[in-house]
């Protein structure tokens, strides 16, 4: 993390103030929280989903998985669940060297290195407005937990 990521630095500065066992509890408490599906874009300018799904799925599914519900062996979070505006914003922190440039952070580095595969402002744009058309829909809300988890699946 850089600097001048005004946001990092500030959850950095709460999030060094936690011991083990806090971070274990606010884990927790975090996991349990009903899962929210952002309802409608705030930050994106004519995103073309169609472009975005041929990116992603060259690009970003081999981590990401193919439904962006994130891979825990490969340390790649899910991107569903997550608004526009905080995708955008992170690809772009990626992008300009902010975030994922620590040496010592190979799951950063992973993305930071991965980010150039997105070339332009607008195919950004696209790609997050296709992450966004992957989130379940209103009424599966109440089933979304089983997305992240195929070996709950079966049970
Ligand atoms: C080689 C594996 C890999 C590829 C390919 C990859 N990512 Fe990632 N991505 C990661 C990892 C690992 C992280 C977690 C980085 C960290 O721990 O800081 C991540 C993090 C992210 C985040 C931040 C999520 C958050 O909650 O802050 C976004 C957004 C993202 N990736 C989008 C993409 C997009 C879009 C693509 C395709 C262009 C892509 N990634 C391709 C591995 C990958």
């Amino acid at each position: 993390m850089k600097s001048q990521d005004i946001q990092g630095a500030l959850m950095a500065s709460i999030a060094k103030v936690l011991v083990p066992e806090q971070m274990k509890a606010v884990a927790e408490v975090v996991a349990k929280m009903p899962f929210v599906a952002p309802t409608h874009s705030v930050a994106l300018k004519d995103p073309n989903v169609e472009e975005g799904r041929f990116i992603f799925m060259d690009r970003c599914a081999q981590c990401h998985r193919f439904n962006a519900t994130g891979e825990m062996t490969f340390g790649s979070p899910p991107l569903i669940g997550l608004q526009d505006w905080y995708l955008l914003a992170q690809i772009g922190k990626f992008k300009n060297g902010w975030r994922g440039v620590d040496p010592t952070d190979p799951n950063g580095t992973k993305m930071q290195q991965s980010s150039g595969f997105i070339e332009s402002e607008q195919a950004k744009h696209d790609v997050v407005a296709f992450i966004l058309s992957l989130n379940p829909k209103k009424e599966d809300e109440t089933s979304a937990d089983s997305l992240f988890s195929n070996t709950q699946a079966t049970q």
